[in-house]
């Protein structure tokens, strides 16, 4: 076999590996693992969606190859569903393209913009994808570290000029993964100011833009660049509709970002399956009873998880958004020390926070996709360890 090239070495090392080997030890030993790891929700997906894919895919016209840029009638749903949602208007046509699920757009994007030597401006902790992607492209990370002291959001001023000069694209991610924090005004305000002074290209992820409780909603940064001359922001039906599996997302925004995405798409993949696309038009316009019932459950495990870890010395806030707790690994352990004790000792299975990037040390993740009896048995055998 010839050697790999290099930059698949440039790919860092799976920092969870580590983990997953603890996890199947652990199995093997015959012991009930809670796994608290997982971004992915546990609940089916809305029972209409599955009717409309099952019409769809006995359909012939659906199975050649679909359009690269989605249906037109895909792009016209997203369209609609986000006027109304956040009160900006899109043109279908040149400002909407469908994605194989948002990390898709997300990682093909800096392939369209960082040439060698162009910065991507980077949260950590962070979602791996984004710096990924960056040095696969030849561009150079900078990394922002998201501190609790400053809400989890990016100081802005702390980057260096000469930083902000090579800066080409920025991501931001509101609703957060792994810190569960959401966007303020006043942070997307200084967001786009910097895009305006600097030129450039504000990547928002909003995947986990609906997922959000007590009266939260989240803001698209469209609404602070009503012009979309700075901004492309990617929305994803996985989280929303519990469609994982489906892979079905799209990019709104500033219409030639959105292109030159296209334009890379369409010598990369060949669009969405139209079946998936049909599950999608009639996730974004059917009945939406579907994402408060989702909204309530996850509401009432992260009470439960939040309450739990309370009562038990580890001091967490209540996010307003995502399905992640994010907490202090109690002192003494590096993150991924205490999440490999927490597998050995009492089978609970969390996320070490340094799988997000060196900021997340010293935090772990708990993802609340895991049945309310589970999250109480978990919180009971972490009592037991009295830490
Ligand atoms: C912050 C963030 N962005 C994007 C994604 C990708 O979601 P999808 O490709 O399923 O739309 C995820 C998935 O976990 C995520 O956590």
């Amino acid at each position: 076999m010839p050697k790999a090239a290099p930059r698949v070495e440039k790919i860092p090392p799976y920092l969870f590996a580590r983990i997953d080997k603890k996890k199947n030890e652990a199995r093997s030993r015959g012991i009930d693992l809670l796994d608290f790891s997982i971004g992915d929700p546990d609940i089916p997906t809305p029972a209409n969606i599955v009717r409309r894919m099952q019409e769809a895919v006995t359909d012939p016209r659906n199975h050649q190859y679909p359009s690269y840029e989605g249906m037109p009638a895909f792009r016209k749903a997203a369209a609609e569903w986000f006027e109304k949602r956040f009160g900006v208007a899109l043109d279908p046509d040149k400002e909407v393209v469908a994605l194989i699920g948002s990390k898709e757009g997300i990682f093909h994007l800096p392939w369209a913009y960082l040439a060698e030597g162009d910065v991507a401006l980077i949260p950590s902790p962070g979602y791996p994808v984004y710096k990924v992607t960056t040095l696969l492209a030849g561009g150079t990370p900078y990394f922002m570290p998201l501190k609790e002291e400053n809400g989890f959001y990016p100081d802005l001023d702390a980057i260096p000029e000469d930083v902000k000069e090579k800066a080409k694209i920025c991501f931001v991610n509101y609703p957060n993964n792994p810190t569960g924090a959401h966007g303020d005004d006043g942070l997307y305000e200084r967001v786009v100011d910097l895009a305006a002074k600097k030129d450039i290209l504000i990547c928002h992820d909003a995947a986990y833009s609906e997922v959000t409780y007590d009266g939260y909603r989240a803001r698209s940064i469209l609404e602070f660049d009503r012009d979309k001359r700075y901004s492309i922001e990617f929305h994803s039906l996985s989280k929303t509709y519990c469609m994982t599996g489906w892979r079905i997302g799209f990019a709104v925004g500033n219409s030639e970002a959105v292109q030159n995405l296209g334009k890379l798409k369409t010598n990369i993949d060949s669009g969405v399956f139209q079946a998936v696309q049909e599950a999608g038009i009639e996730a974004l316009t059917g009945n939406q009873d579907s994402v408060e019932a989702m909204k309530a459950i996850f509401a009432r495990r992260r009470d439960l998880v939040v309450d739990g870890l309370n009562s038990i010395g580890i001091n967490v806030g209540r996010p307003k958004a995502t399905f992640y707790i994010w907490a202090h690994v109690p002192k003494g352990y590096t993150s991924a020390d205490f999440a490999e004790m927490l597998i050995e000792k009492v089978g609970v299975v969390v996320t070490p926070g340094s799988g997000f990037g060196d900021e997340g040390e010293g935090y772990f993740r708990i993802s609340i996709t895991t049945d309310d009896d589970r999250i109480r048995a978990a919180i009971e055998r972490l009592r037991g360890l009295r830490i």
